[in-house]
């Protein structure tokens, strides 16, 4: 049995390991700061080719085509693609050395602790250099539910919406996204399921740096917003999460952070920081006396079992040095509170309309492939409108908590239809940032089938 000073101790996170990859990387951004070293020679090697390249032959629509290689960047100048692909990933090119994938011991499952992971990761890149260009900033979003239909008549068709608007977000900031509806782990069930799944996307996508886990109640409110990751490499944070450290040290609540919404590197901490956190779940012969261990420390937990949550907090509250690697974020919604964030739509749209009104720059057309620059060009709109509670900026993720759309036994606490009629005014206030781009718009956020056009200059003309 884990005493939990033993799980909580300092050095059980930082192997030799740990410390050798962590050893030149104080001010470095990365997990594995070689690796960028080498993508960065790569891509400037790549730029260089692609400018000269370009400079050469300025009638071609620039599609590099499939053959973008280690050593042999041959163009295939011969198909002129109506898409332009910048950068370029190349999607066939799998050669055949010898990668991690080949390891017959190699196991997706959470049962079994991976090692040497920064290196692996580090090879596999080595042999796909066309995934080098942007490789820092790689994202892929990883969400889920239940394999069972829903009890809610209408769970299915909200977790369906909630689905889009992860859809949505991630194309417009070209981002993968993984739906996973299967339990990787017979063992680790409802909120414990991320954690098999966080790992097994991390194997499935080595070209990733980040991989983010957003619950299915959860969902997107500012599409525009773009996560800050140059935040957490600038002092090497491997997991991001919503919480207050006050609420952890002082006050000691199971809510002092929110566990239904984080990024995590893709790197070899990451793995043994989910390993050590998995041992406080059902996968453990110790899942029960995690669970009085957490009830014991943490007053406001009001039900028995052990939780990742309350784990997260409690490995925090144990051993403080982890905020070196664990950033609390507070400075924006990375997930906020249905309940005191769903009031606030209408007069933030109101604002944003204004915004529009008086800068001629946001109200034009555009591609929806371009949307980032329109939220480049509003941010210099928003330097007062603050964030978080209080804010005027549309808030970043707001999370359905409590709200239970699939099996619709919400909290008690919540009267009647105001968890669905949140989700409704939450989804079609997200959903009119999108639709935007083609064209409508929903003129009652309670109204989800009725939209109108957008006239040109919109929203100069209105009322809305
Ligand atoms: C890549 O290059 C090889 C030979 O250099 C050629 O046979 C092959 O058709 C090319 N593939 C693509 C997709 O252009
Ligand atoms: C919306 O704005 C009005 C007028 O400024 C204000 O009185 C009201 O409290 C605001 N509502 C919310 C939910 O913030």
């Amino acid at each position: 049995m884990l005493a939990p000073e033993q799980l909580s101790s300092p050095k059980s996170h930082s192997s030799p390991m740990a410390k050798q990859l962590f050893r030149n990387n104080n001010k470095s951004s990365s997990c594995f700061s070689d690796v960028f070293l080498y993508l960065g020679g790569a891509l400037l090697a790549f730029l260089l080719l692609w400018s000269l390249w370009s400079y050469a032959s300025p009638d071609v629509a620039g599609n590099l085509g499939h053959n973008v290689t280690d050593s042999n960047f041959k163009l295939d100048s011969s198909s002129k693609s109506c898409v332009q692909e910048h950068p370029a990933v190349d999607l066939r090119y799998d050669p055949p050395d010898t990668t991690f994938y080949d390891d017959p011991a190699l196991r997706y499952s959470i049962e079994q602790p991976m090692k040497d992971w920064d290196q692996k990761r580090n090879e596999w890149l080595k042999h796909h250099p066309s995934f080098a260009p942007g490789a820092r900033d790689r994202v892929v979003m990883v969400t889920g539910s239940q394999t069972r239909p829903c009890r809610n008549p209408i769970g299915d068709h909200l977790l369906l919406r909630f689905f889009k608007n992860k859809v949505d977000y991630c194309r417009l900031h070209g981002y993968d996204i993984f739906y996973n509806n299967v339990l990787l782990h017979p063992k680790m069930h409802t909120f414990w399921a991320k954690l098999p799944m966080v790992k097994a996307a991390m194997l499935a996508h080595p070209e990733a740096e980040w991989i983010w886990w957003v619950d299915s109640d959860a969902l997107f409110t500012d599409m525009e917003y773009k996560l800050p990751l140059r935040r957490y490499d600038y002092k090497n944070h491997n997991l991001v999460i919503h919480g207050w450290a006050k609420l952890i040290y002082e006050e000691k609540s199971w809510t002092a952070l929110n566990a239904g919404v984080f990024l995590i590197r893709n790197c070899q901490w990451s793995m043994d920081f989910m390993d050590k956190w998995a041992k406080m779940g059902p996968m453990s012969p110790d899942y029960d006396k995690w669970g009085q261990i957490q009830r014991s420390l943490f007053k406001d937990k009001l039900f028995p079992e052990s939780d990742d949550q309350s784990a997260l907090i409690y490995l925090l509250y144990k051993d403080k040095s982890l905020t070196d690697k664990i950033y609390l974020e507070g400075e924006y919604y990375l997930e906020g509170y249905w309940l005191e964030i769903v009031p606030t739509y209408n007069n933030i749209t109101e604002r944003y309309t204004e915004i529009e009104r008086e800068d001629g720059k946001l109200r034009r057309r555009h591609a929806e492939k371009v949307s980032e620059q329109y939220g480049a060009f509003r941010e210099a709109h928003l330097k007062e409108a603050g964030n978080g509670k209080g804010s005027w900026r549309r808030p970043f993720i707001t999370h359905f908590t409590g709200c239970q759309p699939c099996s619709g036994d919400h909290n008690k606490m919540y009267e009647g239809d105001s968890c669905w009629n949140g989700m409704v005014r939450a989804l079609n206030f997200a959903d009119n940032q999108v639709l935007r781009k083609y064209g409508f718009v929903h003129p009652d956020l309670l109204d989800s089938k009725t939209v109108v056009e957008t006239p040109f200059d919109y929203p100069e003309e209105g009322p809305w």
